[in-house]
């Protein structure tokens, strides 16, 4: 159990490959489980290689079908703060990956702004306007039932970056500047806004993210390793391959 009473699990696939196909299973399952208990659940995708690879992978999972797809609200941690049609977009790499092969309510998916949207250039008020969607469709104290991270091999996740001002932010979304991992300018959820899910999803694959998944998961201070913040209400779970996973202390001392 973490300190704050919920549950945390880890789970470890042999490589990234099955850790994709197993993340989109549990996926899969866990919004017909919602579905099936009367919830229009609010999914918060995140950006970066091992999402694409399980996001793909959701195409493939027999019980795909039994989810109602357009009864799902889609949203992101993050976005780089570029074009819409730019390759770097989250939305358009999750679109192209499995969004647009799948029945959803294209009104259900929340893209953030892009910099050539309604606000141009000026991300604060980019990720203000998102702040306001999301407590239009989720109420003053928005809440998601699931929640994905990736997790930079410097301990980020989202667009929270270690000593970044924006970590610190209040509020629901936030407007970075100077992101250490290019493009410079996104647009992320404040981590208050990432410890609003029932459910967080931590993906990892690879030796060069064994370090970061440690301090994330034995450290505290999420200045220094952001990834140590976000934590379900209900559920954290770290879903990681052999080689993220090597660096883990014994189950027992998690
Ligand atoms: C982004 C992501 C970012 C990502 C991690 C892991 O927009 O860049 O949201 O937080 O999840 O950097 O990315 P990789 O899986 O590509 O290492």
């Amino acid at each position: 159990m973490t300190s704050e009473g919920a549950a945390r699990d880890v789970a470890v696939s042999p490589d990234a490959a099955t850790l994709a196909r197993d993340v989109a299973g549990r996926l899969v399952r866990r919004l017909v489980q919602l579905q099936a208990g009367g919830r229009t659940p609010s999914l918060v995708l995140t950006g970066g290689t091992i999402a694409e690879k399980l996001h793909r992978a959701v195409l493939e999972v027999p019980e795909r079908a039994a989810v109602d797809w357009g009864r799902v609200d889609i949203w992101f941690g993050d976005e780089r703060f570029v074009p819409a049609e730019d390759p770097d977009r989250n939305a358009l790499q999750a679109r192209q990956a499995f969004l647009s092969a799948l029945p959803v309510d294209p009104s259900r998916v929340h893209d953030m702004p892009a910099s050539d949207g309604a606000y141009g250039d000026d991300v604060d008020a980019a990720a203000a306007a998102y702040a306001d969607e999301l407590r239009r469709v989720l109420g003053a104290a928005p809440r998601f039932d699931v929640l994905m991270l990736g997790i930079g091999p410097d301990g980020h996740c989202a667009s929270l970056f270690p000593g970044h001002e924006a970590v610190g932010a209040n509020g629901l979304a936030v407007g970075v500047r100077s992101s250490p991992k290019p493009p410079p300018t996104r647009i992320s959820l404040t981590m208050g806004m990432l410890n609003s899910a029932d459910e967080v999803w931590f993906v990892a694959s690879g030796e060069g993210k064994a370090q970061a998944v440690h301090d994330a998961v034995t450290g505290s201070d999420f200045h220094a390793v952001p990834a140590s913040g976000p934590h379900g209400s209900a559920l954290t779970l770290w879903l990681l391959d052999t080689d993220a996973a090597s660096k883990l202390p014994p189950a027992a001392n998690l």
